[in-house]
């Protein structure tokens, strides 16, 4: 039986069973981002900002399919979207479509489309596999939509401000409007890119994710977090822009080269580690499943990992604090990144080597114990991802890219690191220097 998705997203927004601890969920986690916010008015040292933030056990922002994927159940062709995850965010609020198959569903685009100009954003590779289908959605039945493509070269060495131009360039010529609408069609790199381009251009235009990797499908595809890099350092130049859907057809996996699912899985291990210990157990039983690509394993860790994400960028859209907490992994990732090129590590190959930092450091520092040591290690491990920064890294290459970090606040370095059991960490720029140095000469050879 057809269910129409405004039907499947009213009926489970009244379900009964997500009233009671919703509310509690929603009312602890806003404490935290309002004592973020006024102990750093209040103190203009921001060494004194240490948060505690725990992982809360209601999921609060999402909507859910009355037939979770979580329970393996092959979803029926007739009835793709598996679940709505809802960004709670005011009028600013949009929906993530998730599910098998939603690239054939016109009606879930163009639900989205402002206007009657569209530009799809996408790659080299990502082009031939799938514009066709995405012209054909946006324009099957609506003669009115006129559809223009620009197609950019591929990789994180293009994330820059030459290529960012193609996208202006491509818009001004064919003369898209102000209610036209820009589509990021691929990875974290073209939803970035493209996201920013719609930021700007005309001062905003509409924009709407159609994420194909692991990594933006839970990850950079939600959230607005748009922009390219700098040679100095990654995503430098951005801006906050929401988009006005997410659409994850997750049949795109299928295409994904495995050392880039492997790349997203880290993000999955983030989020379990940050604030979902129930989520970190689930990934330690089910890994193979996700490394085999089993199609329910993977839609329950996206949907999983989005409504995480909702959750944190419904509280704190602006990184006041507790979404900076998403960043796990990511300052020492980060010099990775820029301290060996853009593109030589995939980012979630460096992510997954900087939360074995992170981890070591709040090791070290005694704010968490052996045992979540290990699992970090075997969890990564078992994904096939690195757990230990590459050879060429030194100790200095660090501090120099760190020095850089958008986390930097008055000549401070704040990092996220874990305290207390698995599933809590904090946000801060109180930590004992020497734990650091030590962390970064356990990892480098000189
Ligand atoms: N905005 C955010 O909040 C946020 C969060 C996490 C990561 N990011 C950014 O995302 C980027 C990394 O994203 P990524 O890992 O998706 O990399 P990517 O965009 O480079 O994609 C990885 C590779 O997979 C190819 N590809 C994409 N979809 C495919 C498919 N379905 N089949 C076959 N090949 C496919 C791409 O062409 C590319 O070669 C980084 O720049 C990172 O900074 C942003
Ligand atoms: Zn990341």
């Amino acid at each position: 039986m057809a269910a129409s998705t405004s039907s499947i997203r009213s009926s489970l927004l009244s379900s009964p069973k997500l009233s009671g601890p919703r509310l509690s969920g929603l009312v602890s986690g806003h404490r935290a981002v309002f004592s973020i916010r006024r102990r750093s008015l209040d103190f203009p040292s921001l060494a004194s900002l240490s948060v505690s933030l725990r992982s809360a056990p209601n999921r609060s922002t999402m909507s859910e399919s009355a037939a979770p994927v979580v329970e393996g159940t092959p979803q029926k062709a007739d009835s793709r979207v598996s679940t709505i995850v809802e960004v709670d965010l005011g009028n600013r609020s949009y929906p993530i479509y998730i599910g098998s198959g939603l690239l054939d569903e016109p009606d879930l685009l163009q639900r989205h489309v402002h206007g009657k100009r569209v530009l799809v954003v996408t790659n080299t590779t990502i082009a031939p596999l799938y514009l066709d289908k995405v012209i054909k959605a946006l324009t099957h039945g609506n003669s009115n939509v006129s559809v223009e493509s620009v197609i950019l070269p591929d990789g994180e060495a293009y994330k820059d401000m030459e290529t960012l131009m193609k996208i202006f360039d491509k818009a001004i010529e064919s003369r898209m409007d102000r209610r036209c609408t820009f589509v990021a069609l691929g990875g974290g790199v073209i939803g970035d890119m493209c996201g920013f381009a719609a930021a700007a251009f005309l001062r905003g235009v509409n924009f709407i994710q159609i994420p194909t990797t692991l990594m933006a499908q839970v990850d950079s595809s939600v959230g607005g977090k748009t922009g390219i890099n700098h040679p100095l350092g990654k995503n430098l130049i951005g801006a906050f822009y929401q988009p006005q859907s997410v659409l994850i057809d997750t049949d795109t996996l299928i295409t994904l080269p495995d050392r880039e699912l492997a790349s997203g899985i880290a993000e999955v291990v983030k989020y379990g580690l940050i604030r979902d210990a129930d989520f970190f157990e689930w990934q330690e039983k089910n890994m193979q499943g996700l490394l085999g690509r089993d199609p329910s394993a993977l839609a329950y860790a996206i949907k999983r990992s989005c409504e995480n994400k909702a959750e944190v960028v419904a509280l704190d859209e602006k990184e006041s604090g507790l979404r900076a907490t998403l960043n796990l992994g990511h300052t020492f990732g980060h010099a990775i990144e820029t301290g060996f090129g853009y593109g030589q590590w995939l980012h979630g190959e460096a992510v997954a080597a900087g939360m074995v930092m992170a981890v070591d450091m709040s090791r070290r520092l005694g704010w968490i114990d052996g045992t979540i040591v290990k699992r970090v290690l075997d969890i990564l491990q078992k994904a096939k991802l690195p757990t230990e920064p590459p050879e060429m890294m030194t100790v200095e290459k660090f501090r120099t890219a760190m020095a850089v970090d958008k986390k930097v606040a008055d000549g401070l370095l704040r990092l996220i690191l874990l305290k207390g059991p698995l599933g809590n960490c904090v946000f801060t720029g109180d930590y004992d220097r020497k734990a650091l140095d030590d962390t970064l000469h356990a990892f480098c050879k000189s």
